[in-house]
């Protein structure tokens, strides 16, 4: 600990990557490994079987349901002390890049500014006619599937299984990775690519990797430091 708050003290430039476990505890589940208040599943299906184009192909309602489900425990959940410690350490580090996996906006919420959102947002709808996005925080939504005006259906403003990564945030994030001293990886069981390989990429090129988690990952072997515990816990201790 007591390392890892100098490098964050010296560093110049610090990425993060963030997943669904920073989230864990302002109450929002997440979708692999246990938080203690979640089995990270809805119903019986796992995320794969739901986040895919395919799924919604097959079953838009199913779909629906689910984001329509999540969507109602996020607009209750509100950012917790690691998202705020992570907002207080983007604003004394001089190059500072969030890089986030969750579509919930807690990061933002609690103030961190430079954000990248590699999987898009679940409050943005957009539609698979004419594609146009909106912004729709209803919560739970009046129909579902919902409808765009030129008659359309709308899809979840999010990345899914097999879906390109949005160019210019991918190359932003692979920029950031790269020209870090630090690397944090945050809450994340590291297993969806391509936002797992950030890590590596910032290792080949020289940065400092520390992992912050409730439970080892497979990456937990390869970095510098590994902090177990719960990031609403740890972060503030680390930036205090
Ligand atoms: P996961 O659900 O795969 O992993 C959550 C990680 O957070 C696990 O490694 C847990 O051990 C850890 N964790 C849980 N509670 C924690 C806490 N309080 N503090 C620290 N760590 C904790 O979530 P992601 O890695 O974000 O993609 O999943 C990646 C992607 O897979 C998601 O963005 C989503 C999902 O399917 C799509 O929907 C495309």
């Amino acid at each position: 600990m007591h390392s890892i708050r100098e490098w964050l003290r010296d560093a110049s430039s610090i990425a993060v990557l963030t997943g669904a476990g920073v989230s864990a505890e302002s109450g929002v589940p997440t979708f692999r490994g246990g938080s203690g208040n979640n089995p990270g599943l809805w119903k019986r299906y796992r995320a794969e079987e739901l986040a895919t184009p395919a799924a919604f192909a097959r079953d838009p309602k199913l779909v629906w349901e689910w984001y329509d489900w999540r969507r109602g425990l996020i607009a209750e959940a509100r950012p917790n002390p690691g998202h705020y410690a992570l907002a207080k350490a983007e604003a004394r580090t001089p190059n500072f890049t969030l890089i986030t996996q969750n579509v919930d906006g807690l990061h933002e919420l609690a103030g961190s500014r430079n954000v990248l959102r590699l999987h898009g947002s679940i409050w943005i709808l957009r539609c698979m006619e004419c594609r146009r996005e909106r912004e729709d925080r209803r919560t739970p939504l009046p129909e579902i599937p919902p409808r765009c005006e030129c008659g359309g259906m709308l899809r979840p403003g999010v990345v899914w299984f097999g879906e390109a990564l949005p160019a210019k945030i991918w190359q932003d994030a692979e920029m950031a990775a790269r020209s870090a001293d630090l690397f944090l990886l945050i809450g994340t069981s590291a297993v969806v690519y391509p936002a797992a390989g950030l890590a590596s990429m910032a290792k080949s090129v020289g940065a400092r990797v520390v992992e912050i988690n409730i439970a080892e990952t497979g990456f937990s072997d390869s970095i510098d430091e590994f902090l177990q515990g719960p990031s609403g816990e740890l972060l503030p201790q680390l930036m205090a």
